[in-house]
């Protein structure tokens, strides 16, 4: 095992240190002073245009920024990943999403640990596809000939959030006259929810679990299928008989797994599921059979285009300089707010309705990957790590949550994500709503960087206590990503430059970015507690006091 490098012993973090301590953040003079900034400090990366340009950093930051990229072996690391090496140490497995995009026929071939990894993704998207395609075209119906109309997926964590932020994401793609729900909690209002205006005989399930051992995921499967036969039964489709059952069940489940015996066990033909591997994570899993439900609603065709998003920005990590790295610079510009400007939290505010689950996305992404203080070869971290992912689609957030951003006492940096055209074309008056939408983004980076002096608000005639309460500092960082359209590729690229934003972090600050222990404990517990909830005496006095009166609370107040 590679031993990380402790990033706070490097010359860099040294170099860093001593420029933040002399750093007087001045996006207006950096600007003014610098006619060339915003094009030295914008890239093109696929079909993003990223503009970093108002971050608080000039030149030498950067340049000691990537130096501690190179001090830390972020290329290295990169490039072992890439190779199929278990960079995932505590679970002993190769971290290989990055093979689920690679296109057939791609060179040289990648084998790691004595399989073909080309062969087994491109014959399960083949599988995934020749599915999709019966499912869309009708060939494949319920258990009563209907054609499927509504595809639920099953799923939580990885299992369901890249799915669901996705089908919302790519609505207008959804062109076949299928949607997509999705159910995740155990609350057992999420499936009661999500199933009450459905029609058993035109639902298919799929029951998306990686471990296919996950209590939420089971659960709300059991029910699922409680609710096609009850459904089923009453309408007289099937009688309540083992067989007819059996049949409801191969014509509306479908599963997607890494143990396709947990999957038969469950009931579900393992004609028809589909598999993917122990070195994809959870949380980058969606470009893996994961995302069936996706493929079935908007078509393979899409589906691949995302994944040929995914792959273009593969290939820049892969042979981009660190220089000019966009998602390694991205990384190192989180490293430099969380360790030396003591940011803790991270905004991301896309200028798309369609993204409204992107930053729930991103949580589990960002937070699950990094949250972590000890490192890859079990010695505790050296400074802090994991910055909170927060955000929601603008404008709303502007009128909810962006006073804190442009006042408030914290620094928080904070991504725009914005396209130039939109899904909906539509017109307010003769005038393109789109545009007025854009001029929202445009305004709020335009005075997050360079605020509002005193002068400038006393010239508009305001005086005394008024002037400091309408006075903005400016100086809070953000980073613009502009794109054309919101389109599968496109959005393929965005999720892959936050995985490698997120992993050039894991490795500077030496974390496995690809284990989850800490969501261990609560999943034990809760195994524990629940003979309690159920009213076995003796595992509720087990508990600590504050849990035994909580239980005593439920007892009680339980109709
Ligand atoms: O929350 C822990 C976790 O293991 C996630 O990493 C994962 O995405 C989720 O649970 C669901 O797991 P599974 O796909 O095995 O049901």
């Amino acid at each position: 095992m590679t031993t990380p490098i402790d990033p706070t012993t490097t010359p860099a973090w040294t170099e860093l240190s001593a420029e933040r301590d002399a750093l007087v953040p001045d996006l207006r003079g950096w600007f003014r002073d610098d006619a060339d900034r915003a094009r030295r400090f914008s890239f093109e990366l696929a079909d993003l245009h990223v503009d970093l340009s108002k971050n608080l950093v000039d030149d030498e930051i950067l340049a000691s920024l990537v130096r501690l990229a190179e001090q830390t072996g972020v290329a290295d690391r990169f490039a072992a990943m890439l190779r199929g090496e278990h960079i995932n140490t505590t679970e002993d497995r190769a971290v290989l999403h990055t093979a689920l995009r690679r296109p057939a026929g791609a060179s040289p071939a990648l084998h790691v640990d004595g399989q073909d990894v080309d062969a087994d993704v491109q014959s399960v998207l083949d599988a995934m596809t020749a599915f999709a395609d019966r499912v869309r075209s009708g060939e494949w119906t319920g258990i009563t000939g209907k054609k499927v109309q509504t595809v639920v997926n099953i799923g939580i964590g990885g299992s369901d959030l890249g799915p669901a932020m996705i089908s919302a994401a790519l609505e207008p793609y959804a062109t076949a006259g299928i949607s997509a729900r999705f159910v995740s909690n155990i609350d057992p209002f999420d499936l009661a929810h999500k199933t009450a205006d459905l029609d058993p005989e035109t639902t298919l399930f799929v029951v998306a679990s990686k471990t296919f051992t996950t209590l939420e995921t089971l659960t709300n499967a059991r029910l699922a299928r409680d609710w096609l036969w009850a459904g089923l039964e009453a309408s007289g489709a099937i009688d309540g008989g083992d067989e007819a059952r059996t049949d409801a069940v191969a014509h509306h489940f479908v599963a997607v797994s890494t143990a396709l015996e947990k999957v038969a066990a469950f009931g579900i033909d393992t004609a028809n599921a589909f598999g993917f591997w122990d070195w994809v994570g959870g949380r980058y899993s969606v470009d893996s059979a994961i995302g069936l439900s996706l493929m079935i609603e908007l078509g393979p065709d899409s589906f691949r285009e995302l994944l040929a998003g995914f792959h273009a920005v593969d290939e820049h990590v892969a042979s981009t300089p660190l220089a000019s790295n966009v998602p390694v610079l991205m990384g190192l510009l989180n490293v430099w707010y969380t360790n030396f400007l003591g940011a803790q939290s991270h905004a991301v505010l896309p200028y798309a309705q369609q993204l409204s689950r992107f930053a729930a996305y991103l949580q589990q992404l960002t937070m699950e990957s990094n949250g972590k203080s000890v490192r890859w070869d079990g010695s505790p971290v050296t400074t802090q790590t994991g910055e909170i992912f927060w955000g929601e689609p603008g404008t709303n957030g502007q009128h909810a949550f962006y006073q804190l951003i442009h006042q408030g006492t914290r620094l928080i940096p904070a991504d725009f994500i914005a396209f130039a055209n939109p899904a909906y074309p539509l017109k307010d008056d003769g005038r393109d709503v789109h545009g007025l939408f854009l001029a929202n983004f445009l305004a709020q980076t335009k005075a997050l960087a360079f605020g509002k002096t005193a002068e400038e608000v006393e010239a508009e005639g305001t005086t005394g206590a008024l002037v400091a309460a309408r006075t903005f500092p400016g100086n809070r960082p953000t980073t613009s990503i502009f794109a054309a359209a919101l389109t599968p590729r496109v959005l393929g690229e965005l999720i892959a430059l936050y995985e490698h934003i997120t992993f050039t972090q894991g490795v500077i600050w030496g974390i496995n970015s690809f284990d989850q222990w800490g969501v261990e404990l609560g999943k034990q517990l809760a195994l524990q507690i629940a003979p309690a909830i159920e009213g076995d005496a003796e595992a509720a006095a087990a508990q600590d006091a504050s849990t035994r009166a909580l239980l005593d609370y439920y007892r009680t107040h339980r109709a």
